[in-house]
């Protein structure tokens, strides 16, 4: 028999209990800063330093030794080393560098990356833990999908949400495409389609399972049947 395919879509709930802010709390990653000014390329042309502090400060906030993997993102870690990274895939919306420090291999980060830039004249791609000197050089940019550009791997993505046998949705509200629209390709293609989260998101309705609780408790629960 096959092993299963288990592709898993994660967003900011996933990393709310590592302390980090999810997007549409209240307490949100958007308070004090209009989205418009620091998640847009309009933004950007706008203002570029006060866009680059922005993320320098989020950036920063990964090095926080509090900031650290919970047992939701140490379950996924682990499933992927029990099932091999052919078998599970994660797909996330979290531009932080939790799912790598738990472990995870099999990690696809279609908003972009904190820890990466990007040169806007080349398209090159860096690795980056320091804050971006946008004075040193003006072609650099946060290696962030922002608000009315075209999220990354998309091709490889739909790829693994033709190929599911599980579509498991942790810690996202639903409100942001075309992430919210993966669970309505993953049930056509026949995966069990799986919604975990603090809350039901705006696409429950769709979900053929839904649990919902902290992610800490309810994720490494759910993982448990994979054993
Ligand atoms: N455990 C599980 N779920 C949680 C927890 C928790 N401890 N805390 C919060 N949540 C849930 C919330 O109930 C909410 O449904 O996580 C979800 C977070 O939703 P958003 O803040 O909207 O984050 P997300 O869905 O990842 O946002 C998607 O929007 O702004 C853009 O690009 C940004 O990637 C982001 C995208």
């Amino acid at each position: 028999m096959n092993p299963l395919k288990i592709v898993i879509l994660t967003g900011a709930g996933i990393s709310a209990e590592s302390g980090l802010s999810t997007f549409r709390a209240q307490n949100g990653l958007w308070e004090g800063h209009n989205v418009d000014d620091v998640a847009t390329y309009e933004g950007y042309q706008r203002d570029p330093l006060a866009v680059h502090s922005f993320y320098n400060m989020l950036r920063k906030k990964l090095h926080d030794p509090s900031v650290q993997p919970n047992s939701a993102h140490y379950a996924l870690a682990e499933l992927e080393s029990k099932l091999g990274s052919e078998n599970v895939t994660i797909i996330t919306q979290n531009v932080d560098n939790l799912h790598e420090k738990a472990g995870s291999k099999n990690i696809i980060h279609m908003h972009g990356e904190l820890l990466k830039t990007r040169d806007e004249q080349t398209g090159e791609v860096f690795y980056c833990d320091e804050d971006i000197d946008y004075q040193k050089n003006h072609n650099i940019r946060p290696h962030i999908v922002w608000f009315g550009e075209i999220p990354l791997y998309m091709d490889e993505i739909y790829d693994h949400l033709m190929n599911a046998d599980y579509f498991i949705s942790i810690g996202t509200s639903g409100h942001v495409y075309p992430a919210a629209g993966f669970v309505q390709i993953a049930n056509q293609a026949g995966a069990k389609t799986v919604e975990l989260n603090l809350e039901p998101s705006l696409k429950q309705s769709e979900f053929q399972v839904t649990i919902y609780g902290p992610a800490s408790k309810i994720v490494p629960e759910f993982i448990k049947r994979f054993e």
